[in-house]
C-alpha cells in the first residue's frame, strides 16, 4: 500500500480551496492508501496566533477534517505537535539545506514582502519542516494544490540528497496526488486568482458556511459589465466564476452559462444564482456535520489522541532508522 500525507495549517476554517487542493477524492484515497492528515499547527506559528485562537483553530480543522469524509478509522489523523519527533528530523535534514535556496522560494519571498516586520527563521526554514512532515511517514504521495508544488520539489531534493550524502535509497521521492489531473488552484470571489483567508473573508466559502451566508458571498461576487462582441476574453473575476463553476456544478450547467457568455447573453445575475445553489448543495453535507461534531467533544479528542498515537509510532521509526543512517548511536 502506498502512503499518503497531507497537511493544512489552522489558520482557520477550511475554504473550498483547501478542500479541492488537498482534500479532493479522499474518500477513495484513503480506502486506496495508508493515508496520514495531520493539523499543521508548528507551520501556523510563524504568524504569531494567540494561544486561545490556536486551540480553537486547530479543533476546528479537526472537526473539518471528519466532516468532508476523513474516517478517523481508515486514515490517521493527528496534530502535527503531538508528534515531536517531527523536529528532530526536520533538524537532522537541515543540516544539508542551504540558506541559499531557502530564500529563493517564492512563497518566502512574498511573505517578505508582505509582512516585512515579521520575517522569522520559520518562514525561512518552513519548506525544510514540510519536507519533514512528508518524510517522516516516507510517502510516496501528497494530495496539495498547486501552491504547494515548490515545496514538493523541494522535498524531493532534500530527500535526494540524504540519499546521495548516505548513499542508500531510504527515502522515495513524494509525488503530489494530483488524481490523474492537473494541480488545482481555486480562485477567490473577489477576482483574485487563489481563494485564501488571509486576503479577504468575503472571496472564501468555507465548509462551515450556512446556506444564506453562500449565498450572500457568491452574490455579492465581483464580476464585470458582460461581453459586448462574441468570442471576446474573459476578465480575471468573470473568468474565476467559470472557475468555481466548474469545481460544483454539473458539466452541462457550466455548458449553458459559457454558451450565454459567448453568445453575450449571459445575465451574472443568473449565473451566481445558480452557482450560489449549487456551492450551497456541495457544502451542506459537511456543513450539518461540521454542526454535529462541535457538540461530539469527546469523540473529536479521542480521535486526535488514537491518530497521534498511531502517528508517533510511524514517526519514531523513521527517527530511529535515519538516526542509524547518519551515525548517532546511544552508548
Ligand atoms: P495551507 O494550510 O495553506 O493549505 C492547505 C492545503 O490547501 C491547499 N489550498 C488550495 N488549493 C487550491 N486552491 C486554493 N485556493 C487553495 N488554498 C489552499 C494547499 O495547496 C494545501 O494543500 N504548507 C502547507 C501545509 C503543510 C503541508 C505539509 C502540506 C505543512 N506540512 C506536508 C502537505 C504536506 C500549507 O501552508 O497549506
Amino acid at each position: 500500500m502506498e502512503r499518503v500525507v497531507s497537511g493544512i495549517r489552522p489558520t482557520g476554517f477550511l475554504h473550498l480551496g483547501n478542500y479541492f487542493g488537498a482534500l479532493r477524492n479522499f474518500i477513495k484515497m484513503q480506502e486506496e492508501n495508508e493515508c496520514f492528515f495531520f493539523i499543521a499547527d508548528y507551520h501556523s506559528l510563524t504568524t504569531h496566533p494567540t494561544p486561545k485562537d490556536l486551540q480553537s483553530n486547530v479543533r476546528n480543522i479537526l472537526i473539518e477534517y471528519i466532516a468532508a469524509g476523513l474516517d478517523p478509522e481508515k486514515a490517521t489523523i493527528y496534530v502535527q505537535s503531538d508528534v515531536p519527533q517531527v523536529c528532530e528530523l526536520s533538524l537532522l535534514l537541515s543540516m544539508n539545506v542551504y540558506i541559499g535556496e531557502l530564500q529563493r522560494v517564492a512563497s518566502f519571498k512574498e511573505k517578505v514582502r508582505r509582512q516585512p516586520d515579521n520575517v522569522n527563521a520559520g518562514l525561512l526554514t518552513y519548506p525544510v519542516l514540510m519536507a519533514a512532515d512528508i518524510l517522516l511517514h516516507r510517502a510516496d504521495k501528497v494530495p496539495v494544490g498547486k501552491d504547494q508544488e515548490q515545496h514538493l520539489e523541494m522535498t524531493r531534493d532534500f530527500a535526494q540528497r540524504f540519499n546521495r550524502i548516505y548513499k542508500n535509497e531510504y527515502f522515495k521521492l513524494p509525488m503530489a496526488y494530483n488524481f490523474g489531473g492537473e494541480l488545482v488552484k481555486i480562485p477567490g470571489l473577489d477576482g483574485s486568482t487563489k481563494m485564501s483567508k488571509s486576503d479577504n473573508e468575503n472571496s472564501c466559502i468555507y465548509l462551515s458556511d450556512a446556506p444564506e451566508v453562500i449565498r450572500k458571498k457568491v452574490m455579492k461576487a465581483v464580476s464585470d459589465s458582460g461581453p459586448t462582441e462574441p468570442g471576446q476574453p474573459k476578465t480575471q473575476a468573470v473568468e474565476n466564476l467559470f472557475q468555481l463553476m466548474k469545481a460544483v456544478s454539473a458539466p452541462d450547467t457550466l455548458q449553458y452559462f459559457e454558451e450565454q457568455y459567448q453568445n453575450c447573453a449571459i445575465r451574472y445575475g443568473d449565473m451566481k444564482k445558480q452557482l450560489a445553489a449549487d456551492m450551497i448543495a456541495f457544502v451542506q453535507p459537511v456543513y450539518e456535520r461540521i454542526l454535529e461534531l462541535r457538540e461530539q467533544d469527546d469523540y473529536i479528542r479521542k480521535v486526535a489522541r488514537e491518530g497521534a498515537e498511531r502517528a508517533r509510532e510511524s514517526a519514531a521509526k523513521t527517527v530511529r532508522e535515519v538516526r542509524e543512517i547518519i551515525g548517532i548511536k546511544s552508548f
